[in-house]
């Protein structure tokens, strides 16, 4: 059957130009513009990259329009109801859920790449006790490469496998360090005998001075949080982390710009700021005034965890999260008020004309604080959170992207700035 494409006609030149159209296995088809400029001289015009498709992937599919997620085609809900964080980060990595052998080795292998350098618990030692977290990740783990560097080839398979597990081992074993450090508390060794989400907790909150049992239902409420946050196709984070990988930079200094573009409020950072709102908002009472604020263009309030780029419905992490918020708080025996405020401002928001209009729904950072919180865990760590569980989906989209022949990422842009001027000596300006 002849390929299928679309015709442009060039007003200018009169030329047409067949674009050939790029179907994957599934969503939308896509137009491959790869000869528009050398055939009719244009380039496009997209910022925020909204209606542009950066790469092919066989990693995660998202139906924005239908509040669709599925990892390797396995849909979220499933995961997210019988998969552990663990067989997720190798289905991601590997591309199919593994067999016992397969996932007994890939689970030996994380276990055992959980310590990290004692001179990188030094570096650690050496940020001001009220560093944010963020901070410390991010430089932390671009120093990895300092620790690694005879294992940088990001040309060899086995070394890119190596760092991606260590990668996936070790950054919870750092964010608990920077946690601890800002608490005064001596660094925490990782417990090799814990599953991955137990073994977190207990590097976060275990003290020299008692024993510290991990509480099951915390434990399973963070691997499932871990879970949905593990990957999301070409997010900003991971297309920075794309976008670095493809000058050939080491696998740490790609996840270390991943982390830094997590931070941003837009985006990861989101989740510490929705506590923030609703701390801010404080009462039901106030609700109405700050959903007004979120709908006026004069004020830069945002209604935080709501919206979302591709997601034009509910984000089905949302839903799961949401539902869990629920269970865990009746679990731990806990009340929490921001959660019902948090309800109640979703409730109103969906009444709303201005936010049915945009369809913007509560996206993946809504509820994820209010569990993060009765788990015992501060804002200033929540994103740090998030990290932890989409180090699986940037170091799976850094493999891929690194086993195929990759340009180098180098956007374009519409000059609008100065025409050519000579040079004006300072006396003559
Ligand atoms: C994540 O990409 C991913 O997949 C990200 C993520 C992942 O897993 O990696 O899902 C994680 O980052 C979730 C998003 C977390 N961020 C927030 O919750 C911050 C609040 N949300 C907004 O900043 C915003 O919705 C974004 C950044 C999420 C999406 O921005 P877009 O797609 O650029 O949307 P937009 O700014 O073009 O908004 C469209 C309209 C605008 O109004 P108009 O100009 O059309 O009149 O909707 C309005 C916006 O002003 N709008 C909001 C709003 N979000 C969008 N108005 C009030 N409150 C909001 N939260």
């Amino acid at each position: 059957m002849a390929d299928k494409k679309l015709t442009l006609n060039d007003p200018e030149s009169d030329k047409t130009l067949d674009l050939p159209i790029i179907s994957g296995t599934q969503g939308d088809p896509t137009l491959d513009i790869g000869n528009l400029h050398k055939k009719l001289g244009y380039f496009t015009f997209d910022p925020g990259y909204g209606m542009t498709a950066s790469c092919k992937s066989e990693i995660t599919f998202i139906d924005g329009e239908a509040g669709i997620l599925r990892y390797r085609g396995y849909p979220i809900e499933q995961l997210a109801e019988h998969s552990s964080f663990l067989e997720v980060a190798y289905t991601l990595v590997y591309g199919d859920l593994p067999t016992s052998d397969q996932f007994t080795r890939f689970e030996r292998d994380i276990t055992y790449h959980t310590m990290v350098h004692e001179k990188l618990n030094t570096f650690i030692q050496g940020f001001h006790y009220d560093a944010h977290p963020m901070a410390i990740l991010s430089g932390v783990v671009g120093s990895m490469a300092a620790f690694y560097h005879d294992k940088l080839d990001v040309n060899d398979a086995e070394q890119r496998e190596l760092a991606a597990k260590r990668l996936i081992a070790k950054m919870p074993t750092i964010a608990a360090a920077a946690f601890r450090h800002s608490m005064g508390w001596p660094s925490a060794f990782p417990r090799n005998s814990l599953p991955y989400a137990d073994r977190f907790l207990h590097m976060m909150f275990s003290v020299p001075a008692e024993p510290y049992e991990v509480n099951p239902v915390a434990a399973k409420a963070l691997d499932l949080l871990f879970i949905l946050h593990a990957d999301h196709e070409q997010n900003a984070s991971t297309s920075t982390v794309r976008l670095v990988g493809s000058t050939g930079a080491n696998p740490y200094a790609c996840v270390a710009a991943g982390i830094a573009a997590l931070w941003g409020p837009a985006h990861g950072g989101a989740n510490e700021a929705v506590l923030s709102m609703l701390n801010q908002i404080g009462s039901v009472k106030n609700v109405a005034e700050f959903v007004k604020r979120a709908k006026d263009k004069d004020d830069p309030f945002r209604l935080m965890g709501f919206g979302h780029r591709v997601y034009k419905n509910y984000d089905p992490r949302a839903t799961i999260i949401r539902k869990q918020c629920h269970e865990v708080l009746s679990e731990l025996g806990q009340q929490d008020e921001l959660l019902d405020l948090a309800m109640e401002l979703e409730r109103i928001a969906l009444e709303d004309d201005y936010f049915v209009e945009r369809k913007l729904y509560p996206n993946v950072d809504f509820y994820s604080g209010i569990i993060y919180k009765a788990l015992g865990i501060p804002s200033s760590m929540f994103t740090p959170m998030f990290a932890i569980g989409r180090t699986v989906g940037w170091v799976s989209q850094w493999l891929e992207q690194s086993s195929t022949p990759t340009r180098i990422g180098r956007p374009r842009q519409v000059y609008t700035g100065a025409t050519e001027r000579d040079y004006a000596p300072i006396k003559n300006r």
